[in-house]
């Protein structure tokens, strides 16, 4: 039997799998965000061990841990998680959606050298400016800092006592030589640290160390080996089968990712797209990131006191867009803007605007997000004609149509369960301890694939190009 655990940013899942890939059980604890000034987000790091110590408890209280062979991890990438030589935070970490270190990024960027070894542009989400906003704004943090651990890579010291990564999450912390799949020591000295301050570097589906003997005891497990496991997006693809060239999905979680697997290493670093690694030895992806689309919802349902599901059922079915339109960057966004400051708009509010109306422009608007980022990745070669939608956005059938006309690709909609990351982190723990291939990461059976409309896609290319224009004319503002 096999664990997966994933740390997401609003709760962490963990799943109980056999060996023939049946899920026996699950058990998800809700986790909370702190937003202490605009543009932040942090996380206790404590609270993510305690969700852990939870999950465990009631995966061993539904059904008997003892044959569990493998764990993998799975988690919210590019947070800061600054430890002390007693391997305790030393900061609250600063999550991926947290823009504050835009100045820092900059700067970072306007080195060549991290582009050209990172393959990629230094966002202010990154793990690397976090960094230098702390050892510039709180020195005194700076210099107790021990090492930076990735928020999945601080849960594996808690689980096995070890400092670990891999590649996929190490991708994306701007000190990373993504080509080469190791730490860049150019990079870690021109941010005042070095290889010491990072854990030890594992692939994916390869073991990082095993369950610390008291924490098996008391769960009922047994010293069972931890993989490296993978950043949440190489893991939810992990799950969903997205390994192969060409294999792509859409994710509609907190943030929004547009996901293309890769047989070799293709960065582009002048666009905002993503170029990370794999999970597994060899493969690596390029990806599109929207930093609010649940949690845009999420916002209009706080706003509105109505909770997302009763925002978006009934919506019935997808017609040509209204005149209202919604830019959903409350905080910033990455792809393909590489814009912290802009913040989220509603245009075109009337009397007749109701709550309804405000949901589905908030779904429209993060429907022409992702149409954004599948321009962006086009521009570097890699077209999608299709691709398997994920995420709790998913569930709103009115949303994925949207989708599938907005960006007019096919969208595969997985039958059952919505196991994503944790089912990924599950498997690379299987590959770790039985020494499986990428083979058992199976696509999911489908329910059905919505294919766009044409009529309505043409609608949505207009609005589109409103919603651009908007953006090209309101960010400055
Ligand atoms: C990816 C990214 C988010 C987080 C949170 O670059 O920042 O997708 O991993 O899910």
């Amino acid at each position: 039997m096999f664990i997966g655990l994933d740390l997401g940013t609003s709760s962490l899942k963990a799943i109980l799998m056999d060996a023939s890939q049946t899920i026996i059980a699950e058990h998800v604890v809700p986790l909370s965000v702190q937003r202490p000034q605009d543009g932040w987000s942090e996380q206790d790091p404590q609270s993510w061990c305690d969700a852990a110590m939870t999950a465990l408890a009631a995966l061993a209280a539904r059904a008997d841990c003892s044959a569990v062979r493998g764990i993998g991890l799975s988690g919210h990438m590019h947070g800061a998680t600054l430890i002390g030589t007693d391997d305790r935070p030393v900061r609250p970490c600063i999550l991926w959606n947290d823009t504050r270190s835009h100045q820092e990024a900059a700067a970072m960027d306007a080195d060549p050298a991290f582009r050209a070894v990172t393959g990629n542009i230094v966002f202010p989400g990154f793990t690397a400016p976090k960094v230098e906003w702390v050892r510039t704004a709180e020195p005194e943090i700076f210099a107790i800092t021990a090492k930076i651990l990735l928020p999945k890579d601080y849960l594996r010291l808690f689980l096995t006592g070890e400092y670990g990564s891999e590649m996929s999450d190490a991708a994306g912390t701007a000190w990373f030589d993504t080509g080469a799949r190791d730490w860049s020591d150019d990079l870690l000295a021109a941010c005042h640290l070095t290889r010491n301050h990072m854990p030890r570097l594992v692939e994916g589906s390869s073991p990082s160390g095993r369950l610390r003997a008291d924490i098996a005891n008391e769960m009922g497990l047994p010293p069972a080996i931890v993989a490296g496991g993978a950043g949440d997006n190489a893991a939810a693809a992990m799950g969903a089968g997205v390994v192969g060239e060409g294999s792509a999905f859409l994710s509609l979680g907190t943030s929004g990712v547009l996901f293309a697997a890769n047989d070799g290493y293709r960065p582009d670093p002048e666009s905002a797209v993503h170029t990370f690694c794999h999970a597994c030895p060899g493969t690596w992806h390029q990806m599109g990131v929207i930093l609010a689309a649940t949690d845009a919802l999420e916002w209009l349902a706080r706003l509105t006191g109505q909770s997302a599901a009763a925002l978006t059922q009934d919506l019935g079915p997808v017609t040509a867009p209204g005149k209202t339109l919604f830019l959903p960057y409350l905080g910033g966004e990455r792809t393909p803007h590489n814009d912290a400051t802009i913040r989220g708009q509603f245009l075109h509010l009337d009397h007749a605007t109701d709550a309804r109306a405000a949901a589905r422009a908030v779904l429209q608007g993060v429907s022409y997000a992702f149409a954004d980022s599948k321009s962006a990745l086009a521009q570097t070669g890699t077209t999608l004609t299709r691709a398997l939608v994920l995420g709790g956005g998913a569930k709103s059938d009115h949303w994925v149509h949207m989708l599938a006309s907005t960006l007019n690709i096919a969208l595969d909609v997985p039958k059952d369960g919505d196991f994503g990351a944790a089912l990924g982190a599950a498997r690379l723990g299987m590959m770790a301890a039985t020494g499986a291939g990428t083979e058992i990461a199976t696509q999911p059976p489908l329910a059905r694939t919505i294919d766009p409309d044409p009529k309505l896609a043409q609608a949505l290319r207009a609005g589109h190009a409103r919603y651009q224009h908007s953006y090209a004319v309101l960010k400055d503002l």
